[in-house]
């Protein structure tokens, strides 16, 4: 396996000694970048951009070349496992993905497959391997998934949602069939991470994006143990998890078998550390909508979020997915800041 040059990300992830620290960010591949357009522009749409494998390495690729950032992440979506398991999905322009059918009933839940990946994605798995390729070790290359309770509240929901009502409510009303489905999504989740891994990934990210919507109770019976048994059943690479907006499971996701804990920009990292412990690293954390700010308040707002690290394990990222609209000049200052000032 050729070695890579610029591991701070994996050292990082370890715990190990490094000469500064690695940033990176949630939602680079694209959206950002007028690079990223121009490729989306040559497509019918996303979908067809991520079932690309050429088209999908070259815009992971593009934030590596242009922003200077210290990892790729493979350019994808979390709504690739439903979609694996049985229930296609569209992504509507402006609007964002919607499911044409939805779990509903128990015949629903057994119809449901777990997914194979060397078949089901093998054009997630051809994007690793070509960026593989083209990286030639200069960064690590970041695999991921969503966690089983996020991929839940689509499958169940059809969409996005403000409330997700209408997933919490089955969580209420049919506990049992909610945690069938969970697991099976965690069968095909873990599947499906371990194949990244084996095409190439150096590090998996498991994305909780709607962690934040459930009380800590539920969030403890339908949404831990299933990170748990993914984080049990990585073992081969580092493994972050990022529960968004669930500061109230920070001590338990502490004690999970995971290298680094994601922070959103909610919560205060010297906090999170009493609660995360001692022996994870922090990934994180500034506000996506600072980098809405001047040029010097963003130098500013970033050395300050360094210092709150505490010169502990981290890794510097936004508190969530940098928005579409953000100018990519307001992203490499951020970049660059994080490396001037942690050197
Ligand atoms: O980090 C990266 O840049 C890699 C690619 C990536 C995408 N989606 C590409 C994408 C990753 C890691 C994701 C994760 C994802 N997708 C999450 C978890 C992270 C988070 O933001 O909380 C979620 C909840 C989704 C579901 C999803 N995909 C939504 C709600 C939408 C529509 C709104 C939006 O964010 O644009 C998407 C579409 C999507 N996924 C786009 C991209 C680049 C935009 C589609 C386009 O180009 O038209």
């Amino acid at each position: 396996m050729k070695m890579i040059q610029n591991d701070l990300l994996l050292r990082a992830a370890q715990g190990k000694p490094i000469k500064r620290t690695p940033v990176w960010l949630m939602r680079q591949a694209g959206r950002i970048l007028p690079e990223y357009r121009a490729v989306r522009a040559s497509v019918s749409g996303f979908i067809e951009l991520a079932q690309t494998p050429e088209l999908a390495a070259e815009v992971t690729l593009q934030p590596v070349d242009i922003l200077g950032v210290d990892a790729a992440i493979i350019f994808s979506d979390i709504l690739v496992i439903p979609e694996a398991m049985g229930l296609p999905y569209e992504m509507i322009e402006k609007k964002g993905p919607h499911f044409p059918e939805v779990i509903q009933t128990v015949q629903d839940v057994q119809n449901l497959r777990i997914a194979d990946p060397e078949t089901d994605l093998s054009y997630v798995l051809q994007a690793i391997e070509i960026v593989k390729k083209e990286l030639d070790g200069r960064v690590p290359l970041i695999g991921f998934a969503g966690a089983p309770f996020t991929i839940f509240t689509y499958m169940v929901e059809g969409a996005g949602s403000k409330t997700f009502s209408k997933a919490r409510k089955m969580l209420y009303q049919e506990p049992e069939l909610s945690h069938q489905i969970l697991q099976k999504i965690t069968d095909s989740t873990i599947a499906y991470l371990k194949a990244q891994i084996r095409h190439g990934a150096d590090l998996v990210q498991v994305f909780d994006s709607w962690a934040g919507i459930l009380p800590p109770a539920q969030y403890s019976h339908f949404a831990l143990p299933y990170l748990r048994q993914i984080c049990d059943a990585i073992n081969e690479v580092p493994v972050t998890v990022f529960a968004k907006g669930a500061y109230f499971a920070l001590e338990e996701i502490g004690q999970m078998s995971c290298q680094t804990v994601g922070l959103d920009w909610n919560m205060n990292p010297k906090t999170a550390r009493k609660l995360v412990g001692e022996n994870k690293t922090l990934q994180g954390n500034l506000d996506p909508c600072a980098l809405y700010d001047s040029f010097d308040n963003i130098r500013k707002m970033t050395r300050q979020m360094l210092a709150e690290f505490e010169g502990k394990p981290h890794i510097a990222n936004l508190g969530h997915g940098v928005y579409p609209d953000i100018d990519p000049e307001k992203v490499k200052c951020f970049i660059e800041a994080i490396k001037e000032f942690s050197n």
